[in-house]
């Protein structure tokens, strides 16, 4: 049975960003696959230390030296199918977390060499869920765009297959906002944009996941 690993960056469990997600994994079930969420919030991990064990000619390759709480994911993630990272927009740019992991899990599966430069053991099928207070017209203002394109390109280049992308603008934050000091967001227009806007996305969200799936290969 196919797997599919959804990786959550936001230290809020039942948040936007993880709604998506779940969103996906019932996607990636309705296609047959086993799925399972991981909340990196709670593990004890750090970024990359630089140490470039990884790197070392007389050691094997694609495994991070670091041992602590991430490692028995990244061993598990040479055994998905496919994988979807889910990420608040923080500063605009990913969460702290989130880039804390993406260091470890694709700098340990890449090596300084001219030619394959992946030693990650299969080709899979990713994407990237990204959730923010902006707007489009703002996250454009910001060039986030350039941002996240980065994280797009180390992807592909150790998984070796462009990832896709969805994009959840002007999230809700809060459940009540007139309990936060918050006067320049309008609740009103918040909830009524996602109300015209959420269910559209779990349904991306959903057919990304089955899509991710359906092209994962049969090893
Ligand atoms: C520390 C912090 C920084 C944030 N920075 C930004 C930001 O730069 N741009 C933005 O659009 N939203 C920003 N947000 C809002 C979150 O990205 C947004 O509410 C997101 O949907 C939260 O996802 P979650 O519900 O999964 O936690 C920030 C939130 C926090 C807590």
């Amino acid at each position: 049975m196919k797997k599919l690993f959804a990786i959550n960056g936001s230290p809020r469990r039942n948040g936007n960003t993880a709604q998506l997600l779940q969103a996906a994994m019932r996607g990636a079930e309705a296609a047959g696959a086993e799925t399972e969420l991981i909340h990196l919030y709670p593990l004890h991990f750090k970024g990359c230390i630089s140490c470039f064990a990884c790197k070392l000619k007389d050691r094997e390759h694609g495994i991070c030296a670091i041992k602590d709480e991430l490692s028995p994911i990244l061993t598990q993630l040479k055994e998905a199918d496919a994988i979807i990272f889910g990420s608040p927009i923080y500063f605009m740019n990913l969460s702290a977390c989130m880039v804390a992991f993406l260091e470890r899990f694709l700098f340990s599966n890449y090596l300084y060499t001219v030619e394959n430069s992946s030693v990650f053991p299969k080709t899979m099928p990713s994407a990237f869920f990204y959730t923010m207070n902006a707007t489009e017209e703002q996250a454009r203002q910001f060039h986030l765009e350039d941002k996240l394109a980065m994280y797009d390109m180390g992807s592909e280049n150790i998984l070796k297959v462009k990832p896709c992308r969805l994009m959840a603008y002007n999230t809700v934050q809060f459940k009540d906002y007139s309990k936060y000091e918050a006067s320049m967001f309008s609740e009103a227009d918040k909830k009524a944009y996602r109300e015209a806007n959420w269910p559209q996305l779990c349904e991306k969200a959903h057919t990304i996941g089955k899509s991710l799936i359906e092209s994962a290969v049969d090893l």
